[in-house]
């Protein structure tokens, strides 16, 4: 039977990879579920990110979805090889769970002309080091340096978008990555939540330094999966139907997500766990 495509994040960053996903695929079904009860990951051990990533993946598998993405990176960095490796062999081997790292660090070295790249991350994906192996890979020229923005999660997730503490937290941690390599000339926002900030840390950048954000990165890679995997494909509805889930407040999500997912949304609350 045909099913959504599944999109999970700690709380509302995902909708800001789901909306480029849904301009770019809008035939598809998806199905959004944010843990915001939960939220923030960035600042949890391995071991809690893991075990409430694994049941957000179970979520889904019991609505039928076939094909999973984790748009966090922080659930990516922390759970997504654990549940590929050891889980779905187990689970279903006809079901795929992806994440937002690997097809993010396919490409980013293609933006930087000096090969000296700012990765800017919770204390958790920042900690994983998974930037600095991934990007390794596919670009082992490339100078990687890193920057955990610990408050800038609670700063999106709160809206506290424009405020002297905003203003303080971006520039502090924009002058601290810029200040490990006066080189780069690409940064990279490793976390959902950051394309919020976007104005500001333009605002604290110097000119001629691009910020990239992962949306049109991690849309354009899922076309490019849903091509390449009929099995997938075949197995994912196309009525353009979306569907919100949050395990917190659904007024306040409601509320909340048209910022992050840039249009109205209504959602359902559900349990995890
Ligand atoms: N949006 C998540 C990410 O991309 C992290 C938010 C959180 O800390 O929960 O890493």
């Amino acid at each position: 039977m045909k099913a959504p495509i599944g999109i999970f994040d700690s709380g509302y960053g995902g909708l800001t990879i789901l909306k480029e996903i849904v301009n770019v695929l809008p035939e598809y079904d998806y199905i959004y579920l944010g843990d915001n009860a939960r939220a923030p990951y960035g600042t949890k051990d391995f071991e809690t990110v893991y075990e409430y990533t694994f049941q957000a993946v179970n979520w889904f598998f019991d609505k039928g979805c076939s094909l999973v993405i984790l748009a966090c990176n922080t659930a990516s960095a922390k759970a997504l090889r654990s549940i590929q490796q050891n889980d779905l062999p187990k689970i279903d081997v006809n079901k795929r769970v992806l994440g937002v790292i690997r097809p993010t660090s396919e490409i980013i070295g293609e933006y930087s002309k000096s090969k000296h790249v700012g990765v800017l991350g919770t204390t958790g994906t920042i900690n994983s080091n998974s930037y600095l192996i991934e990007i390794a890979k596919f670009f082992p020229n490339i100078k990687v340096s890193q920057e955990a923005c610990p408050e800038w999660v609670s700063l999106v997730e709160s809206n506290n978008l424009q405020s002297a503490e905003t203003d303080h937290f971006v520039q502090l941690h924009i002058n601290q990555i810029l200040g490990k390599d006066s080189q780069i000339d690409t940064l990279l926002l490793a976390c959902t939540h950051y394309p919020l900030l976007m104005d500001k840390i333009k605002q604290y950048t110097p000119e001629g330094i691009a910020v990239i954000s992962q949306g049109k990165i991690v849309a354009e890679s899922l076309k490019n999966y849903l091509s390449r995997h009929d099995n997938i494909e075949s197995a994912c509805s196309k009525t353009g139907n979306r569907q919100f889930y949050t395990t917190g407040n659904s007024a306040d999500f409601n509320d909340h997500a048209s910022l992050f997912f840039g249009s109205s949304v209504t959602c359902e609350p559900t349990i995890l766990g």
